[in-house]
């Protein structure tokens, strides 16, 4: 089982996917937490690669295809993705889409579902503050969370247009509570 989660910076990708993966088994792929590792890992050896991702992630500005594909598709040929897996914020351009259709493809593998995290941005901006005085991630600061949200518009929307074409989207009200949210999608035909 594959499935994509797409949805505006703190519509609870992140919160659904760990709770999902226990439940199903299934490894979640944050591609999020894939940038974050690298920088964390090239400053330890002072390596220019994690100031370049930086310079992304730290001005909420996407990083660019060809530094996520090969991170992701590194991580998919690991065993443990074969029976399938939770992608988190990925895809989130067209390209990264249409390559990662390729690379399942050629597994003669396919996406299964494609869930949209439906949140008002004023919910999305209070929730991302309040992880802010507990979590300390560098894009969470009101300038960042704007750029996030705006990205989110003129980009990733335009993936939920490309999987609409392929008529495996579903919406999810990512109002309610996590535990709400968890208990619809579950109770997704699969
Ligand atoms: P990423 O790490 O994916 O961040 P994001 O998309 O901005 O989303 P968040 O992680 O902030 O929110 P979330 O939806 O996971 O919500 P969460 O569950 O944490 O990406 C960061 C950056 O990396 C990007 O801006 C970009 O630069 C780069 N990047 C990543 N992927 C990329 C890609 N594919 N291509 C290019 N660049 C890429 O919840 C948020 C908060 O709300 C939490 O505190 C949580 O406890 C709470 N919460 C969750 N659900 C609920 C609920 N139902 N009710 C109330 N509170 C809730
Ligand atoms: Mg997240």
């Amino acid at each position: 089982m594959r499935i994509v989660f797409i949805g505006p910076p703190g519509s609870g990708k992140g919160t659904q996917c760990t709770r999902l993966a226990k439940h199903w088994s299934i490894p979640h792929l944050s591609t999020g937490n894939m940038l974050r590792e690298t920088i964390e890992n090239s400053s330890a050896e002072k390596c220019a690669f994690g100031t370049l991702v930086s310079s992304y992630i730290n001005t909420g500005r996407l990083a660019p295809d060809y530094l996520v594909m090969p991170i992701i598709t590194k991580r998919l040929a690991e065993p443990d993705c074969a029976a399938g897996c939770l992608f988190d914020g990925f895809p989130r351009t067209v390209i990264q889409a249409q390559q990662l259709d390729e690379y399942l493809q050629s597994l003669d593998q396919r996406l299964n579902l494609v869930l949209s995290l439906e949140v008002a941005p004023e919910e999305l901006i209070r929730r991302i503050l309040l992880r802010a005085n507990t979590e300390n991630r560098a894009d969470d600061t009101p300038e960042t969370i704007a750029a996030r949200l705006q990205v989110f518009d003129q980009q990733t929307t335009l993936v939920l247009d490309y999987y609409h074409g392929h008529g495996i989207v579903k919406r999810i009200d990512g109002m309610k509570s996590p535990d709400e949210v968890f208990s619809q999608i579950i109770a997704l035909p699969l």
